[in-house]
């Protein structure tokens, strides 16, 4: 049993994709699934982002749940590995959610464009990866058009990224000519139009080689591996496993290329599902009692039943469909009848699911973001973040009636991450905060579509919020009394402080030195 339960770990690889916009994620996850059997058409996945290219049609999609919530995890077998891909939204408006979904991954793949390099979205989702140690493997892609040398495209990640790279195959031929990858290490080559076949070759002037290659690429590809194989770091697993080096493979996702090369890569090189560091111990990934965290919510999966999709990865033991959990934030009992598995399209009931694994179970608004889930031990995972919103609006109203229900709807937006929301101290109405724009449409439209509730929004006198926090607990009331008019409380009734604009909050900050400013918070 207890081998059992090793086994179905050690098997696990979940993990995300991190890209720009554009460098190809959406192709490379189409892909993955395909060469996964997890989907038979080419396309469904691309359809998906098409509909949702439009600001207006954001909204649209937002209503049409069904959609992006299959896609918000997709599981598929290779080698007798399971892997979870977790999809993060592409839209930077809505960075909070793919930054804790990078909680609930063991390690990403970085798709990076040949012709463009390390891009700014690259670069910042990557330092997400950074704080939590995620081990990366990287993609070039776009090999089959102009490319950028792919010296200095390695060269970019290891000074822009500080980052070692391991190129563990080199292309061969780019753009037009591009005909596939050499393995360093094995002399292994696959080529584009037989990928499934790897075959190993005497070297990189071995007539398969040069078959390949224009006759005057020839020279230049053999000169190219050779430093290649001097000047380049080899594989090395446990930097990798690190986070201090990243292999890097190169293709084309559109034309289906090196995508084998990945998925073998993360069922060899990638973490099974880690051990987790709980308030009062680490829990490890094998062992029996079951554990977990949510780290999204989905809700309106249903428009005519509130209900809601809380994504929790399990972190230890055997979730069973029909048993009991503990929701250690409250205490109390949570029956999970059903529990749902994800694929590309569809949704099934899941009877059993292992650490590393991500689960939908539905319920009524019972869970939140960062809520810890076990099988009766008080227990308490941290560390799924909360961001100082960057834009406060107050909600106007237009019916004061129904400001009760108003409350009521912002708090179950705010449960769910599509807001923050913070009571002032001072009995003024409710602040809303978000880290991108497009998060006020979202919530301006559900407000309308699903309670009746037309609103708009103020600019609220308030640019910025912090948390606050301090050793002496008398020190911190102290500093609450006298900023009344510039505290809120947060979902959990923690203190906010809010400030008119950067130099008011260095200002107090400077003032008072015992008190701690956060901009991140974690959820609890
Ligand atoms: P994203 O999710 O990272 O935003 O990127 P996506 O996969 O949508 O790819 C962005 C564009 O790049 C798409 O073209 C896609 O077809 C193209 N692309 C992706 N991988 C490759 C590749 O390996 N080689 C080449 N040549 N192109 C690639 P588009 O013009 O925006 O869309 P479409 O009209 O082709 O559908």
């Amino acid at each position: 049993m207890a081998d059992d339960l090793k086994q179905a770990v050690a098997r696990r690889r979940t993990f995300a994709i991190i890209s720009h916009p554009d460098a190809g994620k959406t192709t490379l996850t189409e892909k993955l699934l395909l060469f996964g059997g997890a989907i038979q058409l080419a396309g469904e996945v691309k359809a998906k982002k098409d509909r949702m290219n439009t600001r207006s049609d954001w909204m649209k999609i937002e209503r049409e749940r069904g959609i992006s919530v299959v896609t918000s995890v997709m599981t598929f077998e290779y080698d007798d590995h399971v892997f979870n891909l977790l999809d993060t939204p592409g839209h930077e408006d809505f960075a909070d959610d793919t930054y804790r979904t990078l909680t609930a991954v063991d390690s990403a793949i970085m798709v990076i464009d040949a012709a463009k390099g390390i891009e700014p979205r690259t670069l910042k989702l990557f330092e997400v990866c950074r704080l939590r140690n995620i081990p990366i493997i990287t993609f070039v892609n776009k090999m089959d058009r102009e490319t950028r040398d792919p010296f200095e495209i390695l060269d970019e990640i290891e000074d822009k990224l500080a980052l070692d790279t391991a190129p563990v195959t080199w292309p061969v031929g780019r753009g037009k000519t591009f005909a596939g990858t050499y393995h360093l290490a094995d002399n292994a080559m696959r080529t584009t139009d037989a990928q499934e076949h790897r075959e190993i070759v005497e070297g990189p002037r071995s007539a398969k080689v040069a078959g390949l290659l224009p006759a005057n690429e020839r020279d230049a590809f053999t000169e190219e591996l050779e430093l290649a194989r001097e000047a380049c770091r080899p594989f090395n697993r446990q930097s990798f496993l690190e986070g201090h080096l990243t292999p890097v493979y190169f293709g084309s996702a559109l034309r289906n290329f090196g995508v084998r090369d990945l998925i073998e890569a993360l069922g060899e090189h990638a973490p099974q599902p880690r051990d987790q560091e709980a308030d009062s111990r680490t829990v490890s990934s094998t062992e029996r009692g079951m554990t977990g965290f949510v780290f999204k919510i989905q809700a309106n999966m249903d428009p005519n039943h509130r209900d809601r999709i809380a994504f929790m990865r399990v972190c230890s033991g055997t979730l069973k469909r029909g048993m009991k959990a503990k929701l250690t934030r409250t205490g109390k009992a949570l029956s999970l009848s059903a529990p749902q598995f994800f694929f590309a399209r569809s949704r099934i009931t899941a009877d059993e699911a292992f650490a590393g694994d991500v689960v939908g179970i539905p319920n009524h608004g019972t869970l939140r973001i960062g809520d810890t889930l076990t099988d009766g031990e008080e227990l308490l995972f941290r560390g799924v973040p909360n961001f100082a919103p960057e834009i406060l609006r107050r909600v106007r109203l237009g019916d004061a009636m129904k400001a009760k229900k108003l409350k009521e709807a912002l708090q179950q937006m705010a449960e769910e991450g599509v807001v923050q929301l913070f009571t002032p101290e001072d009995g003024s109405p409710a602040i809303v905060g978000v880290v991108g724009a497009l998060q006020l449409d979202v919530l301006k439209q559900r407000l309308d579509v699903e309670y009746s509730l037309p609103v708009d929004f103020e600019v609220a006198r308030f640019s910025i919020c912090r948390w606050i926090s301090a050793d002496n607990e008398a020190e911190l009331q102290r500093f609450i009394n006298a900023h009344r008019a510039d505290m809120a409380r947060d979902l959990d009734d923690d203190p906010v402080f809010l400030a008119q604009h950067t130099f008011s909050l260095n200002y107090e900050a400077d003032r008072w030195k015992d008190i701690r400013f956060a901009d991140i918070k974690d959820y609890q």
